[in-house]
């Protein structure tokens, strides 16, 4: 499995060189079929069932699917439960959860997507205001609505790629402050909004995070530049809010093109997981009041690098709130029971 050696992702700063790059993109599989969706995102993975104790050798090469497809994508996964969906995430590295938002009840480890406690419908990496923002996010769909509720991903990587060389050389230059004031979920639904104005409030003042991240990372373990941006972005360093605004939108828009965009119609039991560096990915909120729900654990990332070998730098960690004895239902966050 030589081929197959995937570098330490140290949880600490870490810069990568040529050396740490032992991914090969032209890897044979021998033990999972892949089937991309797009040349440049998306692949179905047929031939697992997904378990905690799948063997070392499966494991490593869905790590590598998912390097190379950015997002991956498994049907008919109804046996797993939200423990089982734990148990497969720790294969993956360290479950890291959410600094504002509770578990849900009777897990470790799991947040519950669920429409009646909010819709994420805004271009976003997952918890990008954190300095260590999950490298991979596995979500499993649990109730799909009649019509609509897609998901879409973005390659952050590709859009690097696509960049004309004066943007590459502008981009690989900034750097950007993330932050959780401000919120990409919220926007309220009527009938469930007292729900979602509870939530969406708990997570801007549970915890002020502030974190400057390089616009360009360095993928620790693919060594390609890849675009940190979406939905957290509050502004450049060194920019007003005015020109932080024109180049947040250029380079989104370089992001969310057609071409670098795989999207997935939910089936119950399906589970995606993507690679939370070098994507970005939305919810289309479509489907009117009906109900959508999914669960969904983060594994825990290292520090981004930039080009020039800086970390990424903690500016603001205020926590206001220990949100750890509150639990997530059907949308509701209260109390626990002890
Ligand atoms: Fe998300």
């Amino acid at each position: 499995m030589s081929q197959l050696a995937i570098a330490n992702t140290d949880v600490h700063t870490h810069i990568p060189s040529h050396a740490d790059h032992a991914y090969n993109p032209e890897y044979q599989y021998q033990h999972i079929q892949v089937n991309p969706v797009t040349v440049r995102i998306g692949a179905e993975i047929s031939g697992v069932k997904l378990a905690g104790d799948l063997s070392s050798d499966v494991v490593s090469e869905i790590q590598h699917a998912l390097l190379k497809h950015k997002v991956i994508f498994f049907r008919g996964q109804q046996h797993l439960t939200d423990l089982e969906q734990e148990a497969f995430a720790s294969l993956l590295g360290n479950p890291l959860n959410h600094p504002s938002v509770p578990i849900k009840d009777g897990t470790a480890h799991t947040l519950s997507i669920d429409s009646r406690g909010g819709r994420a419908d805004s271009w976003h990496t997952d918890i990008t205001f954190l300095p260590n923002y999950p490298k991979a996010s596995i979500l499993r769909n649990v109730v799909t609505p009649d019509v609509g509720g897609d998901t879409v991903w973005a390659n952050t990587t590709s859009a690097y790629a696509g960049l004309p060389p004066v943007l590459k050389t502008l981009a690989d230059s900034l750097r950007a402050v993330h932050t959780n004031a401000y919120d990409y979920a919220d926007h309220g639904v009527p009938h469930h909004a007292e729900n979602t104005v509870e939530n969406r409030k708990l997570f801007r003042t549970a915890v002020e995070i502030e974190t400057e991240h390089p616009l360009v990372r360095v993928h620790p373990e693919t060594g390609e530049k890849t675009l940190v941006l979406g939905h957290f972005f509050k502004r450049f360093s060194g920019l007003n809010s005015t020109d932080s605004r024109y180049l947040f939108e250029e380079f989104q828009n370089h992001i969310t093109q057609w071409e670098n965009i795989v999207r997935w119609r939910w089936a119950v039991g399906d589970v995606a997981i993507w690679d939370n560096r070098a994507t970005q990915h939305r919810a289309i909120n479509d489907y009117g009041d009906a109900l959508r729900v999914a669960s969904r654990v983060t594994i825990e990332g290292d520090i981004p690098v930039g080009v020039d070998g800086r970390p990424s730098q903690v500016i603001k960690n205020v926590k206001n709130q220990d949100i750890s004895n509150l639990r997530s239902e059907e949308g509701r966050i209260y109390e626990k029971a002890s």
